[in-house]
């Protein structure tokens, strides 16, 4: 655990200059809008440890996949998401000396992201060689309200001396990136062009020809006015430069502008594309910059309003609910089918950007409350529309008949994950896409999604859970063989049960849905039905046999359902029994090792008893819990989560509250020395789950929101809102109370603690 920002409600904020811890700063204050997003670099030159990253949600490249032994079936590449043409450059030459902060000496250095506003500040004052002082205050966003806008004030005082200053306000497509396989670049340049303070570059990417224009206004005022001081602009191949030079005398402040537009040929045609940029950014840079930042807290504003969650008398848990809300929303903005939320979001390079199970498993359920219901159903439409590639990905492995596996790690539908323990064992995540088409109904009541959609996709995944498990004659039951669960630690292990059950169950959930579109639309029923060519009585007998009949390990004596066959033949040490040098063991334990210990990574068969709690009784959970969690090591960022929901289900408050700091403050307190390469975005959702799920103890059940509340002792209340089948609500606990308080001013019906209550 590292902890060097300090606690506010609102800010993350970093004092003194560290570089040492530059690139975690540079992952935690990252900006993004949806539609791109950035690292915290720096604008100025810097030459110390830097990942630099700019993003623009959707395009990738696909990188040549790169093994050690190929086997059959692994794909032919991996998506990367790719560092984009960079706009945030400001170069300065203060008389003749170029201004890098590692080499200089820093006085005071202050970085803050104001989540509340979605701003990044920054500010610092650092001496020259010859004794020379300048102060920088640098500020910029990227707009909510303006997808394709970002913008950036850069003020320079110089404190003790009057100063020659060139400044190149430049921007910059020849970049790469630093998890390149190969060390190639992967922008080629199609124009560079400048006319006034305007500068454009327009970059394609090599094989996938995504077009990105970038376009920059660049604009000066001298002491907070206007100058008319015209830049020169020059212009390279991949690289464009508006040059500023002017004298300050001392403590005179000039203030450098940048209203920049990312315009990418997924949204336009390539041919309109540097028009529209063009158009963006003169009708931003005709708004300017404050009223740009105006209208952009403005919308901020709105956005906490629906999705704030507030923890009175715990400053740090407070800190860290924001910190992961107001990432997810940096992230996913729900308005485009054809994206989704990387496990690093616009944090990092790692995980290529692409779709996991992790969206499925633990974000939905955050959009589902503080998002119109449009955003949730473009995440399930997101796998609907790349149900053909995951057929035709289930086909390249033997499977027939419109079976569908999706894949492991994806950008446009096809597999990019090549392990083949994942790629072809870690089979659970088609469960997870099923349960959220439940999840999703059971949060909105909306039926259509599963009549119109979500059953071809269920009957596709049934059908491979159908062909992917096997009658074992020796146990006259069905079992399935050589998988790997959400567990990690276990490879190819036979009969998790955690996937076993989740199979099970999406068989059921197909059948009743093929049950109910028969009676209530008989048509739609015999459409799909021919479309895919399924004769539910004959193909349904299988299932039906599979359903009654199949393998899930338990162990009788312990009372508890066994992670796999045979994981009682491990040796049984807990995870308090490491010694801290051993952790996280995947840092300081060769994998042999780890995939003989009895270690967990992360919740696997807790993960079957919270997505489906119902059916177990609170002493089932329990025993599972006391005996899983202790061998749990928690080093998938997705695990803590999942045990705090638990945890405070079975009133182990200080278990839940242990792991709640975990999973709320990872990235924050960089719990898993790793935040350099990113934050974990998808894990961030799971805090939001630990609060309203496991503290606010908030369940759906019979079409109706139940409640059973349990506050850490620290905490004087909580308060959230939550969106549910047309309703928007606030809830607010506080320890012994729970008040609901519908913000449409209708009565509302909920349950605390089993019993019915309603809204005066
Ligand atoms: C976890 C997976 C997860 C992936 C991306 C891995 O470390 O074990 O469950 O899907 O990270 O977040």
């Amino acid at each position: 655990m590292k902890k060097y920002i300090q606690e506010d409600e609102w800010k993350i904020i970093e004092e003194g200059f560290k570089p040492e811890q530059h690139k975690n700063s540079e992952s935690l204050f990252s900006l993004g809008n949806g539609h791109m997003g950035q690292r915290a670099n720096f604008e100025e030159l810097y030459s110390g440890p830097s990942l630099q990253g700019h993003y623009i949600a959707g395009i990738y490249y696909p990188d040549k996949t790169r093994v050690g032994w190929w086997k059959n079936g692994y794909p032919e590449y991996f998506a990367k998401v790719l560092n984009a043409p960079s706009w945030i450059g400001i170069h300065l030459e203060i008389d003749q000396q170029s201004i890098d902060i590692y080499s200089l000496k820093v006085l005071d250095f202050k970085r803050v992201l104001d989540m509340q506003k979605g701003i990044l500040l920054r500010e610092f004052t650092a001496e020259l060689k010859n004794g020379e002082i300048i102060k920088v205050v640098a500020k910029r966003f990227l707009s909510i309200c303006r997808r394709e806008i970002g913008a950036i004030q850069y003020e320079i005082t110089p404190i003790n001396f009057s100063a020659d200053i060139k400044a190149d306000l430049f921007i910059d497509a020849g970049i790469s990136n630093q998890d390149a396989n190969y060390d190639e670049k992967f922008w080629n340049p199609v124009s560079e062009s400048a006319i006034g303070n305007l500068t454009l570059i327009t970059a394609q990417t090599k094989k996938t020809d995504f077009t990105v224009t970038t376009a920059q206004w660049t604009s000066i005022n001298i002491n907070h006015s206007p100058s008319q001081l015209s830049p020169e602009n020059h212009i390279e191949t991949q690289k464009v430069h508006s040059i500023y030079k002017f004298s300050l005398n001392k403590g005179e402040t000039a203030s450098l502008y940048k209203i920049v537009s990312v315009s990418t040929s997924r949204d336009y045609s390539k041919e309109l594309l540097e028009e529209q940029a063009k158009h963006n950014v003169t009708e931003a840079n005709d708004l300017g910059f404050e009223a740009l930042e105006k209208e952009h807290i403005k919308a901020w504003a709105a956005k906490w309003e629906e999705s704030d969650i507030v923890i009175e008398g715990d400053l740090s848990a407070q800190q860290g609910i924001r910190f992961n809300i107001f990432q997810l929303i940096q992230t996913y903005s729900g308005h485009d089918a054809r994206l989704n939320i990387g496990p690093k979001g616009f944090t990092g390079e790692k995980y290529g950007g692409s779709t996991y199970w992790d969206t499925e498993a633990y974000c939905l359920p955050f959009y589902l409350s503080t998002a119109e219901e449009n955003i949730p159903r473009n995440l399930l439409l997101y796998r609907y529309n790349q149900l053909d590639k995951a057929i035709e990905n289930a086909r390249k492995l033997g499977f027939t008949n419109g079976a569908a596996l999706f894949p492991m790690v994806t950008m446009t539908g096809e597999e990019c994950h090549n392990e083949w323990e994942i790629t072809f064992e870690e089979i659970h995540r088609n469960g997870a896409i099923a349960y959220a088409i439940f999840n999703y109904s059971r949060h909105t009541g909306d039926e259509s999604y599963i009549i119109d959609y979500g059953l071809e996709v269920l009957i596709a995944i049934s059908r491979f859970w159908a062909q992917r498990i096997n009658y074992s004659r020796q146990r006259q039951k069905y079992v399935m063989l050589g998988v790997t669960g959400p567990n990690e630690y276990e490879n190819n292990v036979n009969n998790n049960w955690y996937t076993n059950y989740i199979a099970v169950w999406t068989l059921r959930y197909t059948l009743e849905g093929i049950s109910k579109i028969q009676e209530a639309y008989p048509e739609k029923a015999k459409q799909l039905f021919n479309k895919i060519n399924l004769d539910p009585n004959q193909e349904t007998v299988l299932w039906k046999e599979i359903i009654g009949n199949m393998h899930l390990p338990e162990d009788n004596d312990l009372q508890i359902f066994l992670q796999q066959d045979g994981y009682l033949d491990k040796e049984q040490i807990l995870a308090s029994e490491l010694a801290p040098f051993e952790r996280p063991i995947n840092q300081n334990w060769s994998w042999d090792r780890i995939l003989r210990s009895c270690f967990i990574k992360q919740a696997d068969v807790l993960q079957g008893i919270y997505f489906f709690e119902d059916s177990f009784s609170e002493k089932e959970i329990r025993r599972n819990f006391d005996f899983y969690e202790p061998r749990t090591v928690h080093e998938s960022s997705l695990s803590p989560c999942i045990h705090v929901v638990l945890a405070t289900k079975l009133g182990k408050l200080d278990k839940a509250y242990e792991l709640y700091l975990r999973t709320s403050r990872l990235d924050l307190d960089d719990y898993n020395h790793e935040v350099h390469e990113g934050c974990h975005i998808t894990s961030m959702a799971g805090t939001w789950l630990s609060v309203v799920e496991g503290f606010g103890g908030m369940r759906v059940k019979n079409d109706s929101l139940h409640f059973d509340p349990l506050l850490p002792p620290a905490w004087k209340s909580l308060h959230f809102k939550v969106r549910f089948r047309g309703r928007f609500i606030k809830v607010s606990i506080q320890q012994q109370k729970l008040v609901i308080t519908p913000l449409d001013g209708r009565t509302f019906k909920y349950f605390v603690d089993e019993k019915e209550l309603i809204t005066e």
